[in-house]
């Protein structure tokens, strides 16, 4: 049974929420599901805002001849081809074989990659260019690699409406409430919004830094992101978190500390650095590299200004899931932020030294004391550094 919902005049929303996926893009947890947003004008044309995953594709299209009432849909704009907004195209095309398709070039040759089907006429636009639905007119405005390269906004210039495409979307099912200025945003979903803006597009934060650029220069009233809720109020508050991240800051001074650890030393001295970095006044939080996943550790490496990583050594390097997620913080474009070493090896520790140079390939970091080493366990003289670097850390985050 359809399950739509008015946004504004002339402007409902006719995505869903699925609950049951396991894994958004067969790599992230979503415990709370996912919404896939798509939205419907009803002016002297009508005109359906992006698609939507499979998964929700039977409400979907209920939403949408419900919302019709009728009438015929006249223009699919599509803003995003990732198959979590595009994959119900196929089946829009053949209940409504005369709509007309607004797309870029770019999504045009993926339209034709993607789907085997006769496609219907393609209004190609550019950058800048507008399309009038009647008194709703729209303006486009490419979003190159936010987070495809073929990605574009479009802004309804008569009501000043921006339809974001991935951007300003989080992970988490919409539970009754629509907007954000509905729910509590902040306590609700902002863990999951930054998880889903590191992981998906925080690599190219250039790239969101030009859009929120050209954001600036619209009267935006009301923001319809892809997932996640809408915005009507206070969306500034979200577009400043988008700044920050996107600039690579931190959000937070506060530090993180990650640990690998085979039989528990290693955790044992994170542990011991984590309680005193707290008796010294700091924010600290700790997490274990094998039993955390790793787009959770991302996002909170990105939210602090200072980090640790520990990690024993293995195999003549460094321990498992601290190389796994290391390897993403690199992929990631991570960088400016204060980081501690802190190695373990029974014989031949050789950790600090592979992960420093691994942390070197990346711009702006600085480390701070000189790595600790154990071997083994924790005894005294490295319990001791590590209350050492803990004081140093804590007399950093005053800097
Ligand atoms: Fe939600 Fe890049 O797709």
């Amino acid at each position: 049974m359809q399950n739509s919902v008015l946004i504004e005049k002339d402007l409902y929303y006719v995505g869903g929420s699925d609950r049951r996926i396991p894994l958004f893009e067969s790599a992230y947890p979503v415990p709370r599901g996912v919404s896939y947003n798509s939205y419907l004008l009803l002016d002297e044309k009508t005109a359906l805002f992006d698609t939507v995953d499979k998964s929700v594709s039977e409400v979907f299209f209920e939403n949408v001849e419900s919302v019709l009432g009728g009438r015929n849909l006249d223009y699919l704009v599509i803003h995003h081809m990732e198959p979590d907004h595009s994959a119900s195209f196929e089946g829009i095309v053949s209940r409504y074989p005369n709509v007309k398709v607004v797309v870029n070039q770019k999504i045009a040759a993926m339209l034709k990659n993607f789907f085997s089907c006769d496609l219907p006429e393609l209004i190609i636009v550019k950058d800048g260019d507008t399309l009038s639905f009647g008194k709703h007119t729209h303006r486009f405005v490419f979003a190159p690699m936010v987070h495809w390269p073929e990605v574009m906004l479009s802004f309804d210039e008569t009501t000043g409406t921006l339809f974001s495409a991935d951007a300003f979307g989080t992970f988490g099912a919409l539970s009754g409430s629509l907007f954000a200025d509905e729910v509590e945003f902040e306590k609700e979903f902002l863990d999951d919004a930054r998880r889903y803006y590191f992981n998906i597009v925080g690599k190219y934060g250039v790239q969101v830094q030009n859009v929120l650029k050209k954001a600036a220069t619209l009267p935006i009233k009301t923001v319809c992101p892809l997932h996640g809720p809408v915005w009507r109020k206070d969306f500034s508050w979200f577009l400043n978190k988008y700044d920050i991240w996107s600039k690579y800051e931190p959000e937070e001074k506060g530090v993180a500390v990650y640990f690998a650890s085979i039989y528990g030393h290693t955790g044992n001295a994170a542990e011991i650095l984590a309680t005193a970095l707290a008796e010294n006044g700091v924010p600290v939080k700790t997490y274990d590299t094998s039993f955390t996943h790793y787009s959770e550790l991302l996002s909170e490496a990105f939210r602090y200004s200072h980090v640790v990583f520990a990690a024993p050594t293995y195999n003549n390097g460094i321990f498992v899931s601290m190389e796994q997620f290391l390897n993403e913080l690199v992929s990631h474009n991570y960088q400016n932020r204060a980081f501690a070493l802190i190695e373990n090896g029974s014989w031949a520790p050789q950790a600090n030294k592979l992960m420093r140079e691994k942390l070197a390939s990346l711009k702006g970091m600085r480390e701070i004391g000189e790595g600790v080493t154990m071997l083994s366990s924790v005894k005294e003289d490295s319990k001791e550094k590590l209350y050492r670097l803990a004081k140093d850390i804590a007399l950093d985050l005053t800097k």
